[in-house]
């Protein structure tokens, strides 16, 4: 190998090659761990984000393309591993600032507030034969967020994954349809009457990144309105055919909180919904998320995982304290066979961050809140891309 051939032009040519999920330098992501020059070869380290990530075999074929380029390199020996958390908080929180640093287009400014009267949602006139979301072939992710209980943090949740996955650089759609307390809007900073285009299709607001519609859009957030079932089988049915989505990688619905009929409603209608279950470490609610989450399952659908929120409260000196209870969240899990995707911690800046219309993952992302929802995020990218 000539004299030049140094391990930091490798690394340097390595610069080329990008994560596919989080689409953003390997090297960047402090995914590469080590380089070493040998007589006839390369060895280059590489540390991946998920275990059995579905695209290693894409970045070991890019990294084999991109120092093939390299004069003098001959044959090139990757070697996979997998990151700890800390070390996967830590590459996301490189890819967010990454991507602070050459934002997507600027999200457009809050519509002025209105008073509103009106309390139906627009009959709109279909124009096309059947939503496209709503085949099973469609390519969007359709992830239902629920919970058995209400107050457990599942808007907030949701809120977050969704900025997170948007910011990640996925296009990304929310369907705020819990109609027991819309609250999309509010935690997206986002307000007004919905416009409607040329085509006669409802246009999504859009906020940092994420193209939502709620029920807000057509009733005030502090109007008790009580939708029964087949009343919100139709608005969801509405809110899939008539509203101009664009190409979505997820769409994710924040769901009514219930533990029967509103669940099985998202079943009958979008099949190929999956879904991820909120909870809190308490009893009570881990066993409402289970009858929940049952009826889902018989229904055929797929349960990612759970989400247990509110966990523990973590001191100055690093303990957690435990105040909702311990182990609902991992108990719910194994009972479901499904993982736990991550315990969320009780932060004041997850409350300050929904009541200024920012999700904690976009105001304070260097949080340990915000990285347990960044991980939750690529775990459902991963299983996107799987
Ligand atoms: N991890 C957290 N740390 C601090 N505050 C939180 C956390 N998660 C949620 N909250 C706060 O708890 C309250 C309830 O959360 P949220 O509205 O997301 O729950 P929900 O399950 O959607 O409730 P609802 O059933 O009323 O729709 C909100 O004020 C929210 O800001
Ligand atoms: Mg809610």
């Amino acid at each position: 190998m000539p004299e030049v051939l140094t391990e930091a032009a490798i690394v340097d040519s390595l610069r080329s090659v990008q994560d596919p999920e989080l689409r953003q330098s390997i090297v960047d992501l402090h995914m590469v761990r080590g380089v070493h020059v040998n007589a006839d070869h390369v060895d280059v380290d590489v540390a991946l984000t998920v275990a059995g990530c579905p695209l290693h075999q894409r970045i070991e074929s890019d990294i084999k393309e991109a120092l093939g380029r390299v004069e003098g390199v001959e044959a090139v020996n990757v070697k996979l591993s997998v990151m700890n958390d800390e070390e996967r908080r830590q590459a996301f929180q490189a890819a967010f600032r990454l991507r602070e640093a050459t934002p997507a287009a600027a999200p457009p400014p809050p519509a002025a507030a209105r008073p509103r009267e009106r309390v139906e949602i627009p009959v709109i006139p279909r124009t096309a034969p059947g939503p496209a979301l709503l085949q099973p072939s469609t390519p969007t992710a359709i992830i239902g967020v629920m919970s058995g209980k209400g107050g457990v943090g599942k808007s907030t949740v949701t809120a977050n994954l969704a900025a997170a996955i948007a910011r990640l650089g996925h296009r990304t759609g929310l369907m705020d349809i819990d109609v027991y307390g819309f609250s999309q809007g509010r935690l997206f900073g986002v307000r007004g009457e919905p416009r409607v285009n040329e085509d006669e299709k409802i246009v999504p607001w859009e906020s940092h990144g994420v193209r939502l519609v709620s029920m807000g859009m057509f009733v005030p957030e502090d109007q008790a309105v009580v939708w029964r079932g087949p009343m919100l089988g139709k608005m969801m049915q509405q809110f899939f055919s008539d509203v101009a989505w664009g190409e979505l990688d997820f769409l994710l619905m924040d769901l009514p909180p219930g533990t029967g009929d509103l669940a099985l409603d998202v079943a009958q209608k979008v099949h190929h919904a999956s879904l991820v279950l909120v909870t809190t470490p308490q009893a009570v609610a881990t066993h409402v998320a289970a009858r929940a989450a049952n009826v889902a399952q018989r229904a055929g659908q797929t349960i990612l995982g759970v989400v247990e929120n509110m966990s523990f409260v973590r001191c100055p000196h690093g303990d957690r304290l435990e105040i909702f209870g311990h182990g609902g969240g991992e108990e719910l899990a194994r009972s479901l066979k499904v993982p736990l995707l991550g315990q969320v911690p009780l932060e004041a800046a997850v409350r300050e961050g929904a009541d200024g219309g920012r999700p904690i993952v976009l105001s304070d992302p260097d949080s340990e809140a915000a990285g347990v929802f960044l991980n939750i995020a690529n775990r459902l990218i991963a299983a996107r891309a799987s």
